[in-house]
């Protein structure tokens, strides 16, 4: 049986969280006084808290002293978590439940390849935690996407090349990522967006039948 990593971003692929990190730096935006727009947002998808306040930062010509720097980080954070509370299993994006399953029962390796430093609290509130063989998230990797890293250490730790690794993911850097590490890319959402993506659909329920078995054969 032909078998492959099937390596998962979380943000926005498994939950629709994308919609709250938005609202937790548009507030911290405007705390700071910077405009911030959709379009940005865009390009801080899959980029690391860290990095997504620099380049806020950065678009608002803003400087701040280290201090605060860390203080406005942590108050995002805050404000993030408080918008994520409620979080359960009917918020796992469509079709994405059934997708997962479907690979357990056909013993495929299953990774989380994540920037967010909260993915293990969210995976659990999802209540699908033991769907995963592997994960990698903001808090074991030194270098954010576009860097491959993320990937790269998900596929090694399942046992896998990067040739025979599928990463679907909804965000422009992580999609980078994915390519350069020569990895079969899934872009889950607007085709005009992910362009370089191998393959893109609005939602998982979007693929056709036994989509799994045509991924099992693709290569890069
Ligand atoms: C990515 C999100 O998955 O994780 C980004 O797309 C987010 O928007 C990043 O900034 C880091 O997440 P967290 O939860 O560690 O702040
Ligand atoms: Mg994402």
């Amino acid at each position: 049986m032909i078998k492959k990593a099937f390596i998962f971003d979380l943000d926005g692929v498994i939950v629709d969280t994308a919609k709250f990190h938005f609202i937790a730096w548009q507030r911290l935006a405007t705390s700071l006084d910077i405009n911030f727009t959709e379009e940005e947002n865009e390009q801080l998808k899959g980029v690391s808290r860290v990095n997504s306040l620099k380049k806020i930062l950065e678009w608002g010509n803003k400087k701040i002293s280290p201090d605060v720097f860390q203080s406005k980080m942590d108050q995002k954070n805050t404000e993030y978590l408080d918008l994520i509370k409620t979080l359960d299993t009917s918020d796992i994006m469509p079709g994405v439940h059934d997708f997962l399953l479907e690979l357990k029962k056909q013993e495929q390796p299953i990774a989380l390849g994540s920037a967010s430093k909260n993915a293990r609290p969210i995976l659990k509130k999802l209540g699908i935690y033991d769907l995963f063989d592997v994960i990698v998230d903001g808090t074991n990797v030194t270098k954010a996407k576009p860097d491959p890293e993320v990937f790269l250490s998900a596929c090694d730790q399942l046992g896998y090349v990067a040739q025979n690794s599928i990463v679907f993911e909804d965000s422009v850097a992580g999609v980078q990522a994915a390519n350069t590490a020569g990895m079969i890319s899934i872009g889950l959402g607007e085709s005009s967006i992910l362009k370089a993506a191998d393959e893109v659909f609005a939602h998982f329920t979007d693929m056709p039948q036994n989509y799994i078995n045509t991924l099992l054969s693709k290569k890069k």
